[in-house]
């Protein structure tokens, strides 16, 4: 575990402490379901009360801070820029800003979220946190007032009708030079996270990651996984007996400053028959398979430390 993922889960426990087990575990089934079956709404929320938000914080927002954080990690590598001041849109409980301190750790971040309870929360668990401020506000009828070196909007599109989606990525590219979007590694965040891909261009974005280009996605459901450490509480509140977990997670990275995209990307986890290496890629040129055998003997053993997510070839 690193440091910042140890101290989000003794913040958590700390938010626990005194909470009824039982109860608590009710809520995280029926969140749990909710949020699987996509069937947050603009007018039904995931989050309504103190106790669904600590479901929700002690469940998902260890998995959240993985995925964020692998996104922010391609923001920091592919794109020519310093990142001082941040705003984190539906942030509910503040993963994106501990992911954004657990790399820049004198940012400055903004958190716009609608959910009270939420927000409580959140302030909460950042205590010996990030640098964190939170504005209660709506999405749907916000405007910034300054402008920032980032913006994230992480596990939210699905929660907003067309409409509110597209207008706030389009007032996001009025307001920041780096977008960063995550989204549920589901075929249908593949295609919010595309539509939203599609408008950045237009509004002369360029894509630092994950893709190599900026041309039509070749793609059929482009995602990703972050492993995280399942601590015993999460186990036991999640029926699961693993001591850790795969988020999956589609994302997307877009700028106005130069950025450097990498040449192609894993889009599946490696696969290894005898002597062989099996990549999977996006390329410029649209999918590709790249077959890697022991001969060539430094991109053999390039190829066995490179996993689902990577560039390739890994920079030297
Ligand atoms: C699935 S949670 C994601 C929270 C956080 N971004 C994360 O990655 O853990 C979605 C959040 O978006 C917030 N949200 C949804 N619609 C919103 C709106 N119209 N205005 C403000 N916040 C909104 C919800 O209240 C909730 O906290």
């Amino acid at each position: 575990m690193s440091s910042v993922d140890t101290q989000l889960h003794a913040a958590l426990a700390r938010a626990l402490s005194g909470v009824p087990h039982q109860e608590l575990r009710r809520r995280v089934t029926a969140l749990s379901k909710r949020y699987r079956t996509e069937q947050i709404t603009d007018t039904t929320p995931g989050i309504s009360d103190p106790l669904d938000a600590l479901a929700y914080a002690v469940t998902r927002m260890p998995a959240t801070f993985r995925a964020l954080h692998a996104a922010l990690t391609e923001a920091e590598r592919r794109v020519d820029s310093s990142f001082a001041t941040h705003l984190d849109l539906g942030g509910g409980t503040g993963a994106a800003a501990w992911a954004a301190a657990a790399l820049w750790p004198a940012i400055r971040t903004e958190i716009i979220e609608r959910q009270s309870a939420a927000i409580h929360l959140g302030r909460q668990l950042a205590i010996d946190g990030p640098r964190a401020k939170w504005t209660a506000g709506d999405l749907r009828d916000w405007s910034p007032h300054d402008r920032v070196d980032l913006i994230t909007i992480g596990y939210v599109l699905n929660e907003l009708t067309e409409d509110a989606r597209r207008a706030l990525i389009q007032t996001a590219a009025r307001t920041a030079t780096t977008v960063v979007l995550v989204e549920p590694g589901t075929p249908c965040g593949h295609r919010r996270t595309l539509a939203a891909r599609d408008l950045l261009i237009e509004q002369g974005f360029r894509i630092a990651a994950p893709c190599p280009h900026a041309g039509p996605c070749p793609v059929d459901w482009c995602h990703f996984a972050a492993r995280l450490p399942r601590t015993e509480l999460h186990r036991g509140l999640k029926n699961g007996t693993r001591n850790f977990e795969d988020e999956k997670f589609a994302y997307l990275v877009a700028t106005r400053c130069p950025a450097r995209p990498a040449p192609a990307r894993v889009v599946r986890r490696p696969v290894h028959p005898k002597n062989r290496i099996v990549l999977d890629l996006c390329t410029s040129a649209g999918t590709a398979e790249q077959i890697v055998v022991p001969k060539s003997a430094a991109t053999y053993r390039a190829a066995r430390h490179t996993t689902w997510g990577d560039a390739w070839p890994p920079p030297s």
